[in-house]
């Protein structure tokens, strides 16, 4: 990882662009300026961060040429034409959303800049969380050769890790990011209703599921998938199967769907392990005719 040390404008002024501009100050990359849309935002993130300039998006470019992208989703695109209407070229910039790949900054690109993501693979709740959270993270990345080696040297200092993703297949990367963070909330979601069904109430129903969640989570991250998993699916039990697919009536059909399309996917992790052809499929009948 090469150690340059270009100073850094950061355009945004939310949780992503504090944490992360404060993490790059202290990390050994100046934070020559914050850019906002509104101006009191900017100066409070400039302080928060120890950068010495707040000014509108358009005149970061008088700052720094190398330049960090944490706004809103939607906004990404507009910001970026605002610093190509500024007149940046020549420069290297880097949005963090997970949600766009490089191309959402293809105005820039078209102006001469160098352009990726910096995607950090880590939840930022707040600022302050953030420069925890971020500590260390592990770091997406796409995009030109320029902005590639820029974020590579940004995240070696950060300490972090780097994920290096081939720009067309950006969309995958971020699908399977949903799938682990955001569809866990779904299937705690699902089990909160069923536990509601079975007399529980909401909190008390989280707070018991709290060590089997942890456990589950610990051991798929110290197993994977295949060894972690345990339960009925594992075993080939398909009575179990169909009880509860009778209970489940009594949920709501979302739930339902969801609990036969997860059983289908859980049965072929089990048939990695072991499970016998003959029980995979007795198994997926059982649930396929559900649907
Ligand atoms: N938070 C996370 O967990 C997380 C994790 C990974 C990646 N990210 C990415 O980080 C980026 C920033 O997210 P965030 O969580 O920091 O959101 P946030 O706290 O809601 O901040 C959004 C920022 O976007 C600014 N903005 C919106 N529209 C704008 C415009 N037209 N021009 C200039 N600025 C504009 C807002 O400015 P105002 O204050 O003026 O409204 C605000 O500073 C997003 O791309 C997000 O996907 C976030």
């Amino acid at each position: 990882v090469s150690r340059n040390t270009y100073s850094a404008g950061i355009a945004g002024t939310g949780r992503m662009a504090k944490a992360l501009g404060a993490l790059l100050a202290r990390s050994g990359i100046p934070v020559s300026a914050v850019g906002g849309r509104c101006l009191r935002s900017a100066e409070d993130a400039a302080r928060f961060i120890g950068a010495p300039h707040a000014v509108p998006v358009s005149q970061l470019p008088e700052y720094a040429r190398h330049i960090v992208i944490a706004v809103a989703d939607d906004a990404i695109p507009l910001v970026a034409a605002e610093l190509a209407a500024a007149g940046l070229t020549g420069g290297i910039v880097l949005h963090t959303s997970g949600a766009a790949g490089p191309e959402a900054l293809g105005v820039l690109r078209a102006a001469g800049n160098s352009v990726g993501v910096l995607h950090p693979l880590q939840t930022v709740p707040d600022a302050e969380r953030g420069v925890e959270t971020l500590t260390g993270a592990t770091f997406a990345c796409a995009g030109d050769p320029d902005a590639n080696a820029w974020a590579a040297s940004l995240i070696g200092h950060l300490g972090g890790k780097a994920l290096a993703i081939d720009p067309q297949r950006w969309q995958h990367y971020h699908a399977a990011a949903v799938m682990a963070c955001n569809y866990h909330m779904t299937l705690v979601d699902a089990a909160l209703e069923l536990m509601e069904i079975a007399g529980l109430e909401r909190a008390t129903a989280l707070e018991a599921l709290g060590p089997i969640i942890r456990t589950t989570t610990e051991n798929v991250l110290s197993l994977g998938p295949e060894r972690a998993l345990t339960g009925p699916i594992r075993r080939g039990d398909n009575g179990t199967l169909h009880r509860h697919l009778a209970a489940l009536q009594d949920g709501s059909p979302r739930t339902r769907d969801l609990y036969i399309a997860a059983g289908l996917r859980t049965i072929a992790i089990a048939e990695r392990v072991g499970l016998s052809t003959d029980s995979a499929g007795e198994m997926s009948r059982t649930l396929e005719a559900r649907k």
